[in-house]
């Protein structure tokens, strides 16, 4: 590390693993295109990638963690999930502030993905998938049983 040191923290953005298995193969391959994603964007900060290369990255990250935020909600639809509700607005709320970062790197703004906000995103991102999706796994579980024992 040496004269880098004060990139120690990122660097430890570790990959999806199995602890982070939500009991879903569809959801898990979600997670793991997130996580990669993330590590793509630091990549190319780290590397000095121009913004239209590091804007398109954070593009995508917001398109596909819209995409799968509502694949998550479908299945709770789909199973009736009590949880839904307040699942669903943390969603809402974890897009927002993608979205807001990348208006922010956008608009011309580079601090706007520093190494804090990168630090960020990824704390957001495995503490929801740890915490919140998580807690969904057995509900989940239980639904696929029940339909598969109906059929
Ligand atoms: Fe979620």
């Amino acid at each position: 590390m040496g004269e880098r040191g004060r990139m120690g923290p990122i660097m430890v953005l570790e990959a999806w693993d199995e602890s982070y298995s939500v009991g879903n193969a569809l959801l898990d391959s979600d997670h793991r295109i997130l996580f990669s994603l993330i590590h793509q964007l630091h990549d190319a900060m780290e590397t000095g990638q121009s913004r239209t290369v590091v804007g398109s990255i954070i593009g995508v990250l917001v398109e596909y963690a819209e995409h799968h935020f509502h694949r998550e909600e479908a299945m709770f639809g789909a199973t009736a999930y009590p949880d839904a509700e307040r699942h669903t607005a943390e969603h809402r709320a974890l897009e927002a502030k993608v979205a807001a970062i990348r208006d922010r790197w956008i608009a011309g703004e580079r601090e706007a993905l520093c190494e804090d906000v990168l630090g960020l995103l990824k704390k957001w991102l495995t503490d929801h998938i740890m915490v919140v999706d998580k807690s969904y796994g057995p509900w989940l579980a239980g639904a696929d049983g029940a339909s598969a024992r109906r059929t």
